[in-house]
């Protein structure tokens, strides 16, 4: 699936909750994730599906990504809850405890009520939630499992507690999942969005533990309250310096193969074809960041 928006933010908003909900419209998240699982209680889960199916179209007209987190689709809960939402057209739908078969399902009655509602020419997008030890061996197999497929997120704390592990500040116990998921990612071109940090308080973790992510391949994060989102962009938005530099090594690098090279030096280093990619990866990055800004 082809998703144009950029997705460094998603912020996590229980859909039992009203109040949230209305704040996180005035939120500067890239996307909303309007939660019908593990944030609602048992007994609140038609109020929030009720919640969660009022309030999509307020996103939309606000022109912010709205995705949902749907209830496990092999129980009734995660079958109300597509039937509920996908006729409101909510950018795409996050499934919990992911394997092969939740995405077929997922697929299907998407489809279904897509033909029920007459919807065509918008794609609810499917994010596969890996958080158990099973997707994490069955990665690339389950972001392969459907063309809706439009990112990937990691759920740490379910996969630890599975483990039977403690959750640590600097996430030593989580470095394996999160690289598999990084490739297999990146493998199927999707965005990669990594597991919200619990500890709301704890700034300087935060900036840690979303650097860590990035530094091998995340693109997003996910976020559990607003304090947590501007930090995330930062970390994932390009810094003015690095934009420049790369502006100035793809003029240096054009220059040279205009003349016949293949390879020259920029500040002392040797640049080639990747490493001028790279650059202009990256200034494509800003660049979409920049008309984002500009035009909300
Ligand atoms: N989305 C929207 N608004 C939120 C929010 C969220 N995720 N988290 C907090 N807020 C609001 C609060 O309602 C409060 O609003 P107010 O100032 O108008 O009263 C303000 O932001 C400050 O919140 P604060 O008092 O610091 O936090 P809290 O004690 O009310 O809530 C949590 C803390 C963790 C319970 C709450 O942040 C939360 O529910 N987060 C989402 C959890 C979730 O979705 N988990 C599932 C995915 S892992
Ligand atoms: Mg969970």
């Amino acid at each position: 699936m082809n998703h144009k928006s950029i997705r460094r933010s998603l912020l996590y908003v229980p859909g039992s909750s009203e109040k949230m909900i209305k704040k996180a419209l005035d939120l500067d998240a890239d996307s909303f994730i309007l939660d019908l699982e593990d944030a609602v209680g048992l007994t609140e889960k038609g109020l929030a599906r009720q919640n969660v199916k009022l309030y999509i179209s307020h996103f939309k007209a606000r022109k912010k990504e709205v995705i949902v987190r749907i209830n496990d689709v092999k129980t009734e809960d995660g079958v109300l809850d597509l039937e509920a939402i996908v006729e409101e057209m909510p950018n795409a739908v996050i499934v919990p405890k992911a394997d092969e078969e939740a995405v077929l399902i997922t697929n299907i009655l998407i489809k279904s009520t897509e033909k029920r509602y007459g919807i065509k020419g918008f794609e609810i997008g499917i994010i596969p939630l890996l958080e158990t030890s099973y997707s994490i061996v069955h990665t690339f197999h389950i972001l392969s499992s459907s063309d809706r497929i439009s990112g990937v997120q990691f759920g740490a704390e379910d996969l630890t507690k599975e483990l039977g592990i403690e959750r640590t500040r600097d996430g030593k116990e989580i470095e394996y999942a999160r690289n598999v998921i990084a490739q297999a990612g990146n493998a199927r071109k999707i965005d990669i969005l990594d597991t919200p940090f619990t500890h709301v308080g704890d700034r300087d973790g935060l900036i840690q533990d979303t650097n860590n992510a990035k530094s091998i391949g995340f693109t997003g994060k996910t976020c559990i309250h607003p304090n947590q989102i501007e930090i995330v962009n930062d970390v994932f938005t390009p810094n003015a310096e690095d934009v420049i530099k790369a502006r100035h090594l793809i003029r240096v690098f054009d220059h040279a193969v205009d003349s016949g090279k293949g390879v020259c030096m920029f500040e002392g280093k040797m640049i080639d074809n990747p490493i001028a990619d790279r650059a202009r990866k990256l200034v494509m990055k800003a660049d979409l960041i920049s008309g984002l800004t500009i035009n909300n």
